[in-house]
């Protein structure tokens, strides 16, 4: 451990040193999140990543061992931190949503780590190590590939409502969310006919009912497509909203059997089962 920094060599031994203490931390952190996980996906990237991690490591302790001095240590207290708000946030969080809490941390903590790579790299190539920067190089890029791989898989989960169930499907918020969606489109193919009033057949009437005129679609009030289903209320698209919308969302006859199908078919979607 230096005490004070002397020289360019010095400041980068140091950053070297926590970069090591980064990695370690990083290896108990990917621990901790992988128990906290909920899905298998979010327990099985951080898994991987451990295993990079270790490799990264011995890569830190190879870069000493090529500048001739002895593995050395800093303090890092940034993965300290980011450990330390992570588990602040799992402990006030509801398990259902412990995949979010897991995610947002390894994605902060993969930033970080490309930003201490990049800088270690860098300054390895502007000394002349060349041997040293391809080694942090290989480590900068596993860092890359984990922060992408993090970034989509929070992503998805947060397009499919984030929390999980005990059976491991969608909850109840995403379901609501889903329906209050299906319903909003239907409110928009309903506001479609409702506009053409007389018209024995819109394009959108006839996605919503086959057959039916525009005046005789149920629960359905005016040109904002206001609209009551499985849901409840649900306000829909404006008046507005081109027939397009309407004829996609009324390709079958949309009532709770449809809404509850489509349901279902996103759920099967969000599993991948
Ligand atoms: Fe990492």
């Amino acid at each position: 451990m230096f005490g004070r920094l002397n020289s360019p060599e010095e400041v980068f031994s140091y950053d070297l040193g926590a970069a090591l203490t980064m990695e370690r931390d990083t290896l108990a952190m990917l621990g901790r999140l992988e128990e906290a996980a909920q899905r298998p996906e979010v327990k099985q990237l951080l898994r991987e990543h451990a295993a990079e991690t270790r490799v990264q490591i011995e890569v830190v302790e190879q870069c000493f061992a090529l500048l001739g001095q002895e593995v050395d240590d800093s303090p890092c207290p940034v993965t300290k931190a980011l450990a330390a708000e992570a588990e602040t946030k799992l402990k006030k969080a509801d398990d259902s949503l412990a995949d979010a809490v897991v995610l947002a941390g390894a994605l902060q903590t993969e930033h970080h780590e490309q930003a201490v790579y990049e800088n270690l790299v860098l300054h390895a190539r502007a000394r002349g190590a060349e041997q040293v920067a391809v080694l942090l190089e290989s480590s900068l890029a596993q860092e890359r590939g984990a922060g992408e791989r993090v970034k989509a898989l929070a992503e998805r989960i947060a397009r499919t409502g984030v929390a999980t169930t005990p059976e491991g499907g969608m909850s109840t918020g995403a379901k609501a969310g889903l329906a209050a969606g299906v319903a909003a489109a239907v409110g928009a193919a309903a506001a479609v006919a409702s506009k053409v009033g007389g018209h024995e057949e819109s394009t959108a009437a006839h996605g919503v009912r086959t057959g039916a005129t525009a005046t005789d679609l149920p629960s359905t009030t005016g040109a904002t497509g206001t609209t009551t289903g499985a849901t409840g209320t649900t306000t829909g698209t404006t008046g507005t909203t081109t027939g397009t919308t309407g004829t996609t969302a009324g390709a079958e006859e949309l009532n709770d059997d449809a809404l509850e199908e489509r349901i279902a078919e996103s759920e099967h979607r969000s599993t991948g089962s």
